[in-house]
């Protein structure tokens, strides 16, 4: 899954190109895509494929992108992480880059048939046609969301996006706990070159 870059671009390189302070000098170096109410998410400076993910809150989207990482079985309809690391609390990942999803009716009747196949308890069980409708073009996708979305709750239009042909399930987790912050943190931790 780890996809290799060369090292001009790769997490290391942005690190030393970010900084000391990874936030500020996001904004200072790199172009700003987007943003919700946990990260920020930047172009990569020489990679049009690829995005530059920093927040200073243990963004469940870190959580969820590192454990689809590890999960090779079937269909994936999440975002595909390459490389992340947290340095003093900042998260920052490079990931692919996605598109936003078109305003029309057609994407409103999918995205509310994919809140229900993904949380039936908020939005209502998901009828035959949602599951048609979604799985027509989308096949597996109910699969991904039993094994996947558990407890997935954040599932503004804004979380969801497209590779060009996946509906993309992006970011439908606000938080980490404390717990599960610390324990991921240790495993992809590497002490900034510029700070040691
Ligand atoms: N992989 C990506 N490619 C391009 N833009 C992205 C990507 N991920 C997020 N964005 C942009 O950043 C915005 C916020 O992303 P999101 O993952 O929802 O972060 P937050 O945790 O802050 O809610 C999205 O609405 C989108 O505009
Ligand atoms: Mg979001």
């Amino acid at each position: 899954m780890k996809q290799t870059l060369s090292s001009d671009d790769n997490l290391d390189a942005i690190l030393d190109l970010l900084g000391c302070d990874i936030i500020g000098g996001a904004f200072t170096h790199l172009n700003r895509l987007g943003a919700g109410g946990t990260a920020t998410v930047f172009a990569h400076p020489t990679r049009m494929d690829l995005v530059v993910r920093v927040s200073d809150y243990p963004d469940g989207w870190f959580q969820y992108a590192h454990d689809l990482a590890s999960d090779d079985g079937g269909p994936h309809y999440g975002p595909q992480v390459h490389e992340m690391t947290c340095v003093n609390d900042v998260w920052v990942a490079l990931a692919t880059r996605l598109q936003e999803l078109p305003f029309d009716i057609e994407t409103y009747a999918r995205l509310g048939a994919a809140r229900r196949i993904i949380c039936p308890d908020h939005y209502g069980e998901a009828t035959p046609g949602d599951i048609e409708m979604i799985e027509g073009d989308q096949p597996g996708f109910c699969d991904f969301a039993d094994r996947h979305l558990a407890g997935a709750r954040d599932l503004t239009d804004e979380n969801f996006m497209t590779d060009g042909v996946r509906l993309i399930v992006n970011d439908p987790f606000r938080g980490m706990s404390l717990f599960d912050a610390e324990r991921l943190a240790q495993i992809h931790s590497s002490p900034l070159k510029s700070a040691a």
